[in-house]
């Protein structure tokens, strides 16, 4: 599959990965350890997109292998599903120092190799994991808070569910985890019913 439009374009979702792997187009490039582009299945029906790597992604060089990942993890499984048998990836390829939220410049600079990823993807559904994933793909403003739990239109081809980043249910515990678990069970129904 050949994948054209604005800005560069990548044969196979193997040169993509590729290319994203010694990518410098940010100032991420200087700190991190390395790039970390995305795990899983590239068939799956589910997708996952998170913030950014955090220490212990860019250690592993994959996504969602800290506590935030585990969470992750077990709410997929909450749904009967298995981590390899989805995909995860994040808004930008490259750890922020410190763990900062990423830029507005990082994650224009990054913004080409998700656009193409998804586009190899073609994701039945895509999960926006917190508020960078998820006001950059329904280009808003808008808060998580406002938009989780419903279910939007995406590509023409997929339907896009915005739920709280794990980290936030971590952090806050109780009511948002209840909140990301009748999120998944939105996924869940959304897979069933966007199923071929
Ligand atoms: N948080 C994210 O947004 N992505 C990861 O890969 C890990 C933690
Ligand atoms: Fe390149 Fe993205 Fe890493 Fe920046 S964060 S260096 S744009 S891969």
């Amino acid at each position: 599959m050949n994948v054209s439009g604005p800005g560069p374009t990548w044969e196979s979702f193997e040169e993509l990965a590729a290319a994203a792997s010694t990518c410098t187009k940010c100032p991420l490039a200087e700190t991190r350890t390395q790039v970390v582009f995305g795990v899983g299945d590239p068939h799956a029906d589910l997708v996952f997109v998170g913030e950014g790597p955090g220490a212990e992604e860019d250690r592993q060089g994959i996504p969602f292998v800290g506590r935030a990942g585990q969470l992750l993890t077990k709410l997929i499984e909450g749904i009967g599903l298995r981590r390899d048998g989805v995909y995860i990836c994040n808004v930008v390829k490259c750890r922020p120092p410190g763990n900062r939220d990423p830029l507005p410049a990082e994650i224009s600079a990054c913004r080409p190799y998700l656009e193409a990823q998804l586009d190899f993807l073609a994701p039945r559904v895509l999960v926006t994991l917190g508020n960078f994933a998820t006001r950059l793909l329904l280009d808003t403003k808008e808060g998580i808070t406002k938009l989780r739990g419903r279910e939007f239109p995406f590509r023409g081809h997929s339907v896009l569910i915005p739920t709280l980043h794990p980290a936030a249910v971590l952090r806050n515990g109780g009511n948002a985890l209840a909140q990301a678990r009748s999120d998944f069970v939105l996924v869940k129904r959304a897979l069933a019913l966007h199923a071929t």
